[in-house]
């Protein structure tokens, strides 16, 4: 206040007498000289004010109050010593420098303020001179401690507030610089405000929280004051969650199964806040860190922490995602599958259920990385660059177990190379064309083929059965059967082609002899799918349904059938060899004759006599009749009634014996002695009976000493045969070493005669029917040949040479 209202009019005579304070020297003589100058002093200090550069002769002091016009006097010295007035104790401790006129004042007091006028006069040798020292001073009352003053000293953040820094005393101008020493001890100087005490803030926060003190200064001096507080009430903010471990993912955070998990949940709030934790909605915690000491998959959720305010009783909220992540259960699968139409392998690698998924991984081929956070995983590899029986290993891990499990799976090719067959269902409906090539993993593909390449039904694995309905249209046509392994290159194939059976006979017209077996012969030589052969006889009859008389043997391509025991009348006539598969049939006839043999030779008895009078043996002697072959007798004999008048040719004939070929005698015992008995003897070829001889009865016995004698020359005789017949015996075995001698004694007939009518012939090939033309074209069985007679003595000769029976008849005749 008081330097405003000195301030104006001192400037203006600083502005006005300044340019004259240097020129005071150089003034008119006889005129007043004028002096102005400015001074400031502080109270209790002390200041000097001058009155020229010498001492006057005379001067006097005078001092003018602020705001009024009246000069009083304060010292003056008319030449015998400085007198001070009383007035100078309103100043301060005024005194009077030596040999000057200058005053100094100790002790300024705030009245002291105003303007001192010097009046000096000094005696020269020019006359007189007046001077007038004007003297402004200024007394500046220091700042003293200012104090903080707050219209609230808790604001809460956002509200607009007002601190003052007050001061008792001090001039202005003053200058006020607030300052801010934080919680750290960090100090920042908020503002610097001139001439105004207020320091406003309109919109506190938190950052203003601290210690404050406000810095007063001015030209004298400046100062602080004490430090006050500066609370500022706030949030609580948003709050923050940590979770420890920490690891964060897309979906929020993550931990792994029986871990422990801390929520550490804070917000920043003045008053602190309170805590409080959420799962799921429900509440589980209070404070501000909620631990989970082993967690578990069942803990994935949403954990949400509540922050309050008590004081503002505000609050806020966070909620965060915790995923509990856990391997998948058990191990991963591998599975390989061909691809790329089976030339490449797709290795298949899954492992499902873990949170988050696996990392999987094939070895040893691997190209590229581990596919991570697959729950499966795919690879192609090369079929032909991969070995037989190589093995894949599918390694998988997970985050949350430190074991590494896997699967392996082994590639391998079938077995040897595929394989076709055809076969026909029952009745020949339906033709079954089955291709198969077994084993190897993966399997491999099959499929059908025409020989003109068009593919016939589905692909299938490992086998493959094209079932075509029976034609003869597929007689001759191929069949390919294609497969295909990505271990192997390009593909396999295995062709067959169907035919139609064709039957082939090594003799279309067979001859026997009766009572032998004979036996018919059929060849298969083409025929696919394969089929038997059946034989019907004569009457056109299955040849299984009668097994006594017919025996079969099979092989592969042919059938004998047997018939035994041929009869003339029932075994001949033509007989069916026959054979039918799914693509057509064939059968071709065989002829067989069954000849008898011819007539035996008629016999005569020579004897037929008791060789006692008991009447109980008879001996029969006879010999042949006619030429002709016989393989045995037989004799019969016919008991006639009493009395024997006539021989009744109604009585039956009672077999006795069969006897050999060569037998001409025989006794016949235990005849009744009372009995009148009839016999006769009979030969036979084989099955051929010839004619009974005569019926004859014995005889009685002659006299009694016939038969001594007739005994002796007959065995004599005996012995003469025998040794005849050794002899023959001899030549037939030694035929070879001997031959002229065998011939004299059989001629060359005998060998002749062995000839085999079994000899094999012309083979007659049977077609299926009605394309006979395209067999093989054959003669009709020529009769010359296929039917040559055999000789009466054909017999199955299956003896060794030497062995076999010869035929002699010896006469014996019996003489006197
Ligand atoms: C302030 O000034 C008044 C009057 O001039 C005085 O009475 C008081 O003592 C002074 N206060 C201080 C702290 O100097
Ligand atoms: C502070 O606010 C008061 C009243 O609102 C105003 O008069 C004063 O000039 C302001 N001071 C500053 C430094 O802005
Ligand atoms: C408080 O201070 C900090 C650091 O100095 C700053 O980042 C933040 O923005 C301030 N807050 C406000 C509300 O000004
Ligand atoms: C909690 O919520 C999550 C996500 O909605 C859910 O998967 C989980 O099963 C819930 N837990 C319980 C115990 O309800
Ligand atoms: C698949 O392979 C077969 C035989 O190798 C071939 O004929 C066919 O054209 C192939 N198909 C494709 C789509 O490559
Ligand atoms: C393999 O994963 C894919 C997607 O990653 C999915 O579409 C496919 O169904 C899965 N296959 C199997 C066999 O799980
Ligand atoms: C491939 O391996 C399998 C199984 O060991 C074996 O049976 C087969 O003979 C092998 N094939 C070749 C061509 O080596
Ligand atoms: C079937 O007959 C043929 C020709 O006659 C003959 O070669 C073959 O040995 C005979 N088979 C049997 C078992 O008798």
């Amino acid at each position: 206040m008081v330097q405003r209202v000195l301030g104006i009019p001192y400037i203006c005579l600083t502005v006005l007498f300044l340019p004259l304070l240097q020129g005071v020297d150089i003034l008119d003589p006889g005129q007043v000289v004028y002096s102005e100058t400015k001074t400031n002093g502080v109270v209790g200090r002390g200041v000097i004010l001058e009155c020229g550069p010498t001492l006057p002769d005379v001067y006097i002091w005078g001092f003018t109050q602020p705001g009024t016009d009246i000069i009083r006097a304060v010292v003056y010295n008319f030449g015998k010593g400085p007198k001070i007035q009383k007035l100078a104790n309103d100043l301060g401790d005024l005194t009077v420098i030596s040999n000057s006129a200058s005053l100094s004042i100790e002790n300024l007091l705030l009245a002291a303020e105003g303007v001192y006028t010097c009046q000096a006069l000094y005696d020269t040798p020019e006359g007189a001179k007046l001077y007038y020292y004007y003297v402004f001073l200024h007394v500046l009352v220091p700042v003293t401690k200012p104090y903080i003053l707050m219209t609230d000293s808790s604001p809460v953040e956002g509200t607009s507030m007002t601190m003052r820094c007050g001061l008792e005393n001090g001039t202005g101008p003053i200058n006020y610089i607030w300052e801010q020493e934080s919680r750290e001890s960090q100090l920042t100087t908020m503002a610097e405000i001139y001439d105004d005490n207020r320091f406003n803030v309109t919109e506190v926060n938190r950052n203003h929280t601290g210690w404050y003190r406000c810095l007063a200064s001015n030209q004298v001096n400046q100062q602080r004051s004490d430090r006050i507080w500066l609370d500022i009430i706030f949030g609580p903010d948003q709050p923050q969650i940590d979770v420890t471990p920490y690891s964060v993912t897309e979906r929020g955070y993550s931990a792994l199964e029986k871990e422990t998990v801390s929520l550490l949940c804070q917000a920043s709030s003045n008053p602190p806040s309170q805590y409080v934790w959420f799962y799921n909605n429900s509440q589980v915690y209070t404070g501000p860190q909620f631990t989970i000491t082993k967690v578990l998959r069942m803990h994935t959720g949403h954990y949400a922490c509540l922050a309050q305010n008590t004081y503002l009783n505000t609050r806020s909220r966070k909620t965060i995602t915790l995923t509990v992540y856990y391997p998948p259960d058990g191990a991963p699968t591998c599975s390989i599958s061909p691809v790329n139409n089976y030339s490449d392998l797709a290795l298949h690698c899954t492992w499902e259920g873990g949170i988050p998924a696996a990392t999987l991984g094939w070895t040893p081929y691997v190209f590229g990385e581990e596919s991570e956070g697959l729950t499966n995983i795919t690879k192609i590899q090369k079929g032909e660059e991969t070995g037989n029986n190589t093995v894949f290993i599918c390694q998988g891990s997970h985050i949350a177990s430190n074991e590494i499990k896997s699967c392996s799976a082994r590639t391998w090719m079938p077995y040897g190379e595929p394989k076709c067959s055809a076969y026909a269902t029952r009745n020949n409906e339906y033709i079954m064309l089955s291709c198969s090539w077994e084993g190897g993993f993966p399997r491999a593909l099959v499929w059908w083929a025409s020989s003109s390449g068009d593919m016939q039904g589905t692909s299938e694995e490992n086998a493959n059965i094209l079932v075509l309905r029976s034609n003869a249209i597929y007689s001759g046509k191929a069949f390919i059967c294609h497969a295909k392994h990505p271990l192997t290159k390009g593909t396999k194939q295995c062709t067959l082609k169907l035919e139609a059976p064709v039957l082939v006979t090594q003799r279309s017209v067979m001859t026997v002899y009766e009572g032998s077996d004979v036996q018919l012969t059929c060849i298969l030589s083409r025929n696919y799918p394969v089929t038997e052969i059946t034989w019907y006889n004569n009457l056109k009859q299955h040849v299984n349904e009668i097994p006594k008389k017919y025996v079969l043997e099979r092989a592969a391509a042919w059938t004998n059938l047997t018939v035994r025991e041929t009869d003339s009348d029932t075994d001949s006539g033509e007989y069916w060899c026959s054979a039918t598969n799914a693509v057509g049939g064939a059968e071709i006839p065989i002829m067989l004759m069954v000849k008898r043999y011819p007539m035996p030779p008629n016999i005569i008895i020579n004897k037929i006599i008791y060789n006692s009078r008991q009447r109980i043996d008879v001996d029969l002697e006879w010999q042949l009749q006619t030429d002709g072959e016989l393989t045995g007798f037989f004799i019969e004999r016919q008991m006639l009634p009493e009395p024997v008048k006539k021989r009744n040719s109604g009585l039956p004939w009672q077999k006795l014996v069969d006897l050999e070929p060569d037998s001409r005698s025989y006794q016949i015992n235990n005849l009744d002695p009372t009995g009148t008995y009839a016999f006769r003897i009979t030969a036979v070829n084989h099955r051929t009976i010839g004619n009974p001889s005569e019926i004859k009865s014995p005889a009685e016995p002659p006299f009694n000493a016939y038969p001594a004698v007739i005994g002796a020359a007959i065995g004599g005789m005996i012995i003469a045969t025998i040794i005849t017949v050794l002899l023959f015996l001899y030549v037939v075995r030694n035929r070879n070493n001997n031959p002229r001698l065998h011939d004299l004694i059989f001629g060359r007939q005998n060998s002749q005669s062995r000839e085999n009518i079994n000899f094999p012939e012309d083979e007659v090939p049977g077609t299926a029917e009605g394309e006979r033309g395209t067999g093989q074209p054959s003669p009709p069985a020529s009769p010359a040949t296929s039917m040559a007679l055999p000789r009466p003595t054909a017999t199955p000769t299956n003896l060794p040479p030497g062995e076999e029976p010869v035929n002699v008849t010896i006469t014996v005749m019996a003489s006197s």
